[in-house]
């Protein structure tokens, strides 16, 4: 009896990886014949049933399925940022022997009905290289990071090697000469963050190094980014790993599979935290192009001293802000917790600001009233604001945001990279850099990057190329 092609996708359980593996999935399953299986944490799989309509969405798919697995993390324990180390080791206890059971003997083994006949997993999940090959199916690993990013983690052990890392002395602004095809662009301190260890036995350093290795051994590498805007970093990739998918944007790839299927496009949320729309109409009143959006993404945090600052800084700037203020993200505060703001801060924010827990990002970025956007360099949040042509101020936090900040400031030139600092008065004249002083040159410089990431994605173009190979390699399973 012939296969019928069967993916399981199986994504980190954080807001990121979460959202852009299932636009992947969507993706695949507007092909017929492609079978998804998404394999979610218990946890986030409850989230996005709260917050979203992501059931409802799926169930038109007959082709499509979830499937959940605990985390290994007690019910209260905090997910962000500070917690993602353990969060990652607590998954890849659990998921190893389940996803193992699973498609070699299981309910989704060469026995069962629909057997797996590829995986599509995070890149962090480095055990899967062996459950492919035991079970014989193709892995493809999908790194939601940017290509940029990761390419320095594969970096790490020449790096060692080449005596870069650890840093010797406190020159965060030297250069790092042995990064292929970054030679000039990289300094210390734009490395991924745990490159700033002195210690290279710490755990992320070892996983990275072990992900290095890992990685390479996959039938092949999917890619959120577009030849435009990461070509000569996808060349690198290419000597290590020749099969590269590169299908970015996927947000408005998926757009616009939806809309050449003349299927009805609306904006969809797979967010784990209920959308206030109640901004979206603050922006209808607000001039074009005259607010900057500020938010740092789903784990990244600050200390109050650092919000505080923050709030100074956009006040002082007299720009007009939506600032998403997510629950939880302030170091030492608990959620129910009041914050005493001062009051010359909260009058000023009532006359040119607003604040929400958690917005409609894509939607925000996309509105008219937009004039930049405050981020931490999340690599969804990267892409979103290129696609809208929206310039950046770059405040990163861990990992890969980093190299993605210096990348929108010096290699893009999307922006400006704020990284290591905070305070009042260098986030007000960066705030007004982007917004008035050189508002043209950035809005100009994005507008193009924005015609090339949607090009990327229209027929004939290369994310449009990319993704219908994956599609045919999947479909055909000749990975
Ligand atoms: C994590 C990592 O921190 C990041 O470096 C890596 O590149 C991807 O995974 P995260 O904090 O989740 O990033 O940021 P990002 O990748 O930007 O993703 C956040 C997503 O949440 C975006 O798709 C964004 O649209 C969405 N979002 C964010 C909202 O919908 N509303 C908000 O208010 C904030």
């Amino acid at each position: 009896m012939a296969l019928i092609p069967h993916v399981l996708i199986f994504p980190l359980p954080l807001q990121g990886p979460v959202n852009c593996m299932l636009k992947l999935a969507e993706l695949l399953c507007l092909h017929q014949e492609i079978h998804v299986t998404f394999l979610n944490t218990e946890h986030i799989q409850q989230r996005l049933l709260n917050c979203t309509d992501v059931q409802i969405r799926f169930e038109k798919y007959p082709n499509f399925k979830f499937v959940t697995i605990p985390d290994g993390l007690p019910e209260d324990n905090p997910r962000n940022g500070e917690q993602v180390g353990k969060l990652i080791e607590g998954v890849e206890e659990v998921s190893n022997p389940l996803l193992r059971e699973m498609v070699a003997c299981g309910s989704l083994g060469p026995n069962s009905e629909k057997p797996i006949t590829c995986l599509i997993v995070d890149g962090i999940f480095t055990f899967a290289v062996d459950v492919a090959k035991e079970v014989g199916i193709p892995l493809l690993y999908f790194d939601t990071i940017s290509p940029c990013g990761l390419w320095t983690y594969l970096a790490v052990p020449k790096l060692i090697e080449a005596g870069e890392i650890p840093f010797k002395g406190n020159d965060l602004d030297a250069l790092i000469n042995s990064l292929p095809g970054m030679e000039g662009i990289i300094r210390r301190r734009d490395l991924p963050s745990f490159c700033r260890t002195p210690d290279l036995n710490s755990p992320i350093i070892q996983h990275v190094i072990k992900e290095g290795k890992h990685i390479v051994q996959a039938q092949g590498l999917i890619f959120n980014t577009f030849e435009g805007l990461e070509g000569p970093i996808l060349s690198q990739f290419q000597s290590h790993c020749p099969n590269i998918y590169a299908i970015g944007p996927l947000h408005i790839q998926m757009k616009a599979k939806i809309s050449s299927k003349c299927l009805p496009n609306t904006t969809t949320s797979n967010s784990l935290w209920k959308d206030d729309m109640s901004c979206l109409d603050w922006l209808d009143t607000q001039p074009e192009k005259s607010v900057l959006f500020v938010s740092i993404g789903s784990l990244a945090t600050m200390s109050m001293a650092q919000f505080l600052e923050f709030w100074y800084g956009l006040v002082n700037s007299k720009i007009r802000f939506l600032w998403v203020q997510r629950p939880g993200s302030i170091v030492g505060l608990e959620v129910e917790d009041n914050i005493n703001v001062p009051i010359a801060l909260s009058e000023s924010t009532k006359e040119r600001g607003c604040i929400v827990s958690w917005a409609p990002q894509e939607e925000v970025l996309a509105h008219p009233s937009i004039g930049g956007f405050l981020t931490h360099s999340g690599w969804n949040s990267t892409l979103e604001s290129i696609v809208e042509g929206v310039p950046m101020i770059c405040w990163p936090y861990f990992v890969d945001q980093q190299v993605n900040s210096r990348y929108v400031g010096e290699v893009w030139k999307l922006g400006l990279d704020m990284k290591d600092v905070c305070d009042r008065d260098t986030i007000e004249r960066m705030v007004r850099e982007v917004m008035e002083v050189r508002k043209i040159e950035f809005l100009e410089r994005a507008k193009c990057m924005s015609s090339l990431a949607i090009a990327s994605v229209s027929e004939g173009g290369s994310s449009y190329q990319d993704l219908d190979r994956l599609i045919e390699d999947i479909r055909l399973m000749r990975i």
